[in-house]
């Protein structure tokens, strides 16, 4: 009551008001940006019978038979949509405009696997052209969609050699690897400059350079794009400028298209001429698609709550590898080929809301990563599309929004961060699908061994029940050796499969829309659990991942516990604020 206001002229008490929050709406005509869909299906009902809630695992100590192949860290990648790199990667080279998050979010995975590989392509990689500059310091440009000529109408891009200086200095920041994709649309007039300069610009960081994106798919009627790999083989010998002549992945094909992966090897793909100019073998296949949402006559559009239960089971992985299962085995690993799924996901053409975007789909992405790494698979890329993607791994805010908005880290992000933990850095992690709980398809595990020694257990339990009747407890053992006396266990968990953010790993979280920088948050909540007689029982709630580390070794070994992260040094649109210094402010008395 003794406290007098004076304002300064022109200003006057008004008292407070609100306004409608800023809102953000969609650049492209008829969607909406994914991230804003708060579709939240409801979860399919527990299975009548339940499978058993209580089941035993014992591993042996040594010399278990069926192992996979040895994994490299680093198993599982992402795969960028050439046309939103700009979003996802950064602005262009200058380091100021790398994408903050992006760098913590990668560096998040390389603290558990000491390396990320990341491939750059896509659609968009076969009408890429390399152009000497664009306006305002831009390094990618994206033409007219009408102009597409591609199977999802992807409009056409032109880009400049900053691209792949971007991509460099961000592997001078941090370990992550380069996948690039070379055009193989036209083969009478090849477009060879991006593996020239890749080699030159990437270095070491480049892994491989693809031959074309979904070959199969080309809209060249049927024309045997195998015989035309030849072309291209010949075209990168002549070319003195590509200094590794060894380093093509192919066939890359569907899946879907005018002909099968078998063609392609039935037409002589596997024969050394060819094969000496290739580093890996690729495929890209969906578990599913959502095409009809843009484009007529290819069918009726599909409602996502049917569809909702055939990615909540252990079989919805196995069905994405069935068509190429024999790869591996009969073509790869006696080729000494390692054997990519180049790009995946749930659902092509952006997925769908309420799954891929949902828990559940986190769950799903972990157990379709072990079953290819268990398939003898050597890496796996999920794919990272634009605003308008459900199964975005995590996702930038609109240029206009960004100095409000963080990103916003969804479902599959968590499952490569799982599976980055769980395979570890050691490049000797083999995975074994226990086929667990007589097979179940709702409780599925694998056993991740490190130089034949068991270290981790991954235990799934897809059921949504909040009762608790669907909590399972599994009896982990190991027969041989001495017997173990405690396991820790980290938790992936939310309330319900279909829930859409704010998942924890270990109680740590990425939030919700728009609220991160890339750092995960919160306290880490490791759990202990004593073992009675070398018997441990881990209770997995009904939905929830459990990561069981069976010694110290195995703990520490695949999160070193000190991630590198990255500060924003730069920001955009500061006209309305204003910089007191702080020694005035401190004397100011008040004004
Ligand atoms: C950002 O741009 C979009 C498209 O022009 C617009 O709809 C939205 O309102 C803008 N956001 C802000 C905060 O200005
Ligand atoms: C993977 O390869 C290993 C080694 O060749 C083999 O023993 C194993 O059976 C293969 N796994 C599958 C699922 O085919
Ligand atoms: C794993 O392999 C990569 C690539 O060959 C290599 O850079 C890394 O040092 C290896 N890690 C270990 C622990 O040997």
């Amino acid at each position: 009551a003794d406290v007098t206001i004076y304002y300064a002229p022109g200003q006057k008490p008004f008292g407070t008001g609100t306004a409608a929050a800023a809102a953000q709406t969609s650049l492209i005509p008829g969607k909406s940006y994914a991230v804003l869909n708060t579709t939240e299906l409801p979860p399919p009902a527990p299975p009548n019978p339940l499978p058993s809630m209580q089941f035993d695992i014992t591993l042996q100590s040594s010399g278990t038979p069926g192992l996979s192949i040895n994994q490299q860290a680093g198993f599982l990648g992402f795969s960028v949509e050439m046309s939103v790199a700009n979003q996802i990667l950064g602005k262009n080279s200058r380091s100021t405009l790398i994408q903050v998050p992006f760098l913590n979010l990668m560096s998040a995975l390389i603290e558990r696997s000491g390396r990320v590989n990341v491939r750059v392509g896509g659609n968009t990689q076969e009408q890429a052209a390399l152009v000497d500059s664009l306006p305002d310091g831009r390094m990618l440009s994206k033409g007219d969609r009408s102009q597409a000529s591609n199977p999802t109408a992807t409009p056409p891009i032109i880009y400049t050699l900053d691209l792949l200086i971007l991509m460099r200095e961000i592997s001078n920041l941090l370990n992550v690897r380069w996948y690039l994709g070379a055009p193989f649309n036209d083969t009478s007039h090849l477009k060879l400059d991006i593996i020239e300069h890749g080699q030159a610009i990437l270095g070491d960081y480049l892994l491989g350079m693809q031959v074309g994106n979904e070959p199969d798919l080309f809209n060249v009627g049927q024309r045997a794009r195998p015989s035309e790999i030849q072309t291209f083989i010949t075209g990168v010998n002549n070319d003195a400028a590509i200094t590794n002549k060894s380093m093509l992945m192919g066939p890359s094909v569907s899946g879907n298209g005018n002909f099968t992966e078998q063609q392609v090897w039935d037409a002589g793909f596997i024969q050394p001429d060819i094969l000496n100019s290739m580093s890996h073998l690729t495929v890209e296949h969906y578990q599913d698609n959502n095409c009809a949402l843009f484009f007529a006559g290819i069918g009726p559009l599909r409602d996502p709550q049917d569809l909702f239960p055939n990615f909540l089971k252990h079989s919805a992985g196995k069905s994405v590898i069935q068509p190429f299962i024999n790869t591996p085995n009969a073509i790869a690993v006696p080729n000494k080929k390692p054997y990519i799924m180049m790009e995946t996901n749930t659902a092509s053409c952006g997925g769908f809301p309420g799954i891929s975007d949902s828990f559940g789909a986190a769950l799903w992405g972990i157990d379709y990563s072990m079953q290819l790494a268990y398939s003898n698979f050597s890496g796996a890329m999920m794919h990272v599309g634009g605003l308008t993607a459900f199964y975005n791994v995590r996702i930038s805010s609109a240029t206009n929004e960004s100095s409000f908005h963080g990103w916003s880290v969804g479902p599959i992000y968590y499952s490569t961060l799982v599976m980055a933990e769980a395979m570890g850095p050691t490049n000797a992690s083999q995975i074994l699908d226990l086929k667990a709980n007589n097979n179940s398809d709702f409780t599925p595990a694998y056993a991740i061994y490190e130089n034949g020694v068991p270290a981790r257990i991954a235990l799934f339990n897809y059921i949504d029940d909040p009762s608790g009747a669907s909590t399972y407890s599994a009896t982990v053992s190991i027969n041989g050796g001495s017997p173990l006396s405690q396991v820790k266990v980290k938790y992936l968990t939310a309330p319900s499969v279909s829930t859409k953010y704010n998942f924890t790993w270990a109680g740590q979280t990425f939030g919700g829309v728009y609220e991160s920088d890339g750092r995960i948050k919160g306290d880490l909540d490791v759990k202990t659990v004593t073992c009675n007689g070398g018997n441990c029982v881990i209770q997995v709630p009904a939905p929830s991942f459990a990561l069981v580390f069976l010694s110290e070794q195995a703990f520490s070994g695949s999160d070193t516990g000190t991630t590198v992260t990255f500060p924003t040094t730069v920001f955009t649109k500061t006209l309305n604020t204003a910089t007191v210094d702080a020694s005035i402010l401190a004397t100011s008395n008040g004004h």
